[in-house]
Parts: structure tokens; C-alpha cells; sequence
């Protein structure tokens, strides 16, 4: 199936679950409008198409269950937006195409928002129809890799780098976490729905290491070559507030050198994955990566 196809049929039931999830259970009007607001904004909606692709990888099918988990892991994504466009934090004022929301609702209620986002996504995982120890699994590996290990742990050395020069291994670790362990998260879940052995998640997650890596480096190149328009946030943004980045640290070429070779190196695990493992088929994880390239 095309990845275009793919998204059209699984996407609005993944924003489905995530709007009526917080349409019931938000008691506060402004709060649930202010949520929905960076949720309606768009997004090109990746970590959802991973989990599904992943899913899908396997010959599993889709259900509502890999709807919540995959509305899950956006919303907390769509949180870590929220809070990285802060004032405090990255100062941005427009995102996915619509002014940030601190710039409409106001910088508390945004980190009520993000605050909201999160605890909700927990909640809705808790919610789903997956047996005690998957669903466990699944909890507890969100909470590791947004949290304190992971994406927080990236944010908070990124914020730190801003008045440092690093070397190309610390802003590694920056990217690997603040970007890399929600991605991580991505395969993961699939692999965990799809129940999948050890040795197979181990395999996945040597897919979503490349990929997570590839995904900011694509990040930092955007900022400098492409337009606002194209990605709905304002570009050029990085160099102005001494973000550490690929290009600031190794310069343009090699950041798209760099950012070839972990493509090239997810592939790879692909192909590996899909000579070990007869059941799987990586073509729908292929096109989504195809998406990462410059
Ligand atoms: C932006 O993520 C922040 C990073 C972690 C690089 P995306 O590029 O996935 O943002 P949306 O969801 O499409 O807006
Ligand atoms: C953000 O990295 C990573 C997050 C955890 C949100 P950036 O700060 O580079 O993301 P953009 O460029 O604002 O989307
Ligand atoms: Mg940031
Ligand atoms: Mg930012
Ligand atoms: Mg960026």
C-alpha cells in the first residue's frame, strides 16, 4: 500500500481518539480548547504512522487498540511542541502553521495544556484493552523514554547547550533523547502489539536509534534550508538563540552526509529485520523513512 493511502484510511481515527479522549475527560472549557488547538493544528503525524507501520510490518491488524497507543504518543508529543515553544524555552511563536499556543491562549494555560497532553496520554493507555503485562510494558516505556532518561533528558541539555560549545558526541546525546526516544517509543509499541520476542524489539529499537538520530539532524538542516512556509515554524530560529545543531557544529555538507548515512543505516537494519524474521515486511516503515530525507 502507498504510504499516502496508509495515512488517509489510519490518521483521522488516530485524531479521532485523541479529541474525543480529551472531549470527555477535560472538566475545564478553556483547557480542552487550548489542547485541541495544537492537536487540530496538524502535523505530519510521524510517530503515529511508525507505530502503525510497525504494526502493519508485522501482518498485525490495526484496531482501535493501536489507534489509542499510537493517540497516546502523540499527544505527548504534541505536549513536548507546546513546551518547547515556550518563552522560557524556545521562544516561538508559530508552529505547524498557527501562532503557538502560549501566543493564543497564553503561556499558563499552555503549560496546563502540555501538562494535560501528558497525563492524558497515560491515562488513555490505561484505558485500552490490552492484557495487564503488555499494557504495563507499554506505560512504563512511555514514561522512559519521554521522561527523565529520555525526551525531558534531551530538552534539558539542549536548553543547556545554548551556552556551549559541544563537541559532535554531546549534541548526539541531545538528539538521541530529545528527539530520538519518542521515536524509540514508536517501534517499540509496535513491536510490543504486534507481540513480538526480545530479540526482535531489540532489532527495532536499532531501527528507531538511526532514525531518531536522522529526524533531528533533518530538523536542524530544515531550519537553515527550507522556507516557514514549507514547515510552519519560523526558520533561521536555531542560530538566533546559539542552538546546537548538526550544521552549526560540522556545517551543511556533512550534515546531509550524516543524515544519508542513518537513513542508509535503518534501511540496512530493515533489510536485516527482513531476512530474519519471514512474517515481516518493511515496506511501509521504508516509505515513512523515505520522508526523513533531505
Ligand atoms: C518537531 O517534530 C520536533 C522534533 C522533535 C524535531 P515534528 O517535525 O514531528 O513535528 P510535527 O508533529 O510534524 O509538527
Ligand atoms: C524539539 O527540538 C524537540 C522536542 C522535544 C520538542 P526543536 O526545538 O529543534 O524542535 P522544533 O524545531 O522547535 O520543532
Ligand atoms: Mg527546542
Ligand atoms: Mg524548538
Ligand atoms: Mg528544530
Amino acid at each position: 500500500m502507498k504510504m499516502t493511502d496508509f495515512s488517509m484510511i489510519h490518521l483521522p481515527a488516530v485524531e479521532k481518539e485523541i479529541v474525543s479522549f480529551l472531549s470527555e475527560y477535560t472538566s475545564d472549557e478553556s483547557l480542552k480548547e487550548s489542547m485541541i488547538y495544537s492537536i487540530h493544528a496538524g502535523g505530519k503525524r510521524i510517530r503515529p504512522l511508525l507505530i502503525l507501520s510497525t504494526v502493519t510490518a508485522f501482518n498485525e491488524k490495526i484496531d482501535r487498540t493501536t489507534y489509542q497507543v499510537a493517540a497516546a504518543l502523540e499527544m505527548v508529543h504534541t505536549y513536548s511542541l507546546i513546551h518547547d515553544d515556550l518563552p522560557a524555552m524556545d521562544n516561538d511563536d508559530l508552529r505547524r502553521g498557527k501562532p503557538t499556543n502560549h501566543k493564543v491562549y497564553g503561556e499558563a494555560l499552555a503549560i496546563l495544556a502540555g501538562d494535560g497532553l501528558l497525563t492524558s496520554a497515560f491515562q488513555l493507555l490505561s484505558m485500552t484493552r490490552l492484557d495487564d503485562s503488555p499494557k504495563l510494558l507499554l506505560l512504563q516505556q512511555l514514561a522512559i523514554n519521554a521522561g527523565t532518561q529520555g525526551m525531558v533528558a534531551g530538552q534539558a541539555a539542549d536548553v543547556k547547550g545554548e551556552t556551549q560549545q559541544l563537541s559532535l558526541e554531546e549534541l548526539k546525546f541531545i538528539h538521541e533523547r530529545k528527539t530520538g526516544r519518542l521515536m524509540h517509543y514508536a517501534l517499540l509499541a509496535g513491536g510490543i502489539l504486534a507481540n513480538q520476542p526480545e530479540e526482535v524489539l531489540t532489532y527495532l529499537q536499532k531501527i528507531a536509534n538511526h532514525l531518531g538520530l536522522a529526524f533531528q539532524i533533518r530538523d536542524d538542516l530544515f531550519d537553515i534550508v527550507s522556507t516557514t512556509e514549507t514547515l510552519g515554524k519560523t526558520v533561521g530560529k536555531d542560530a538566533k538563540m546559539g542552538k546546537a545543531t548538526y550544521p552549526q557544529l560540522i556545517g551543511l555538507k556533512e550534515t546531509k552526509m550524516a543524515l544519508k548515512h542513518e537513513i542508509a543505516a535503518a534501511n540496512t537494519v530493515i533489510d536485516q529485520l527482513e531476512k530474519t524474521v519471514c512474517s515481516f515486511d518493511g515496506e511501509l516503515l521504508r516509505q515513512v523513512i523515505q520522508q526523513f530525507g533531505a
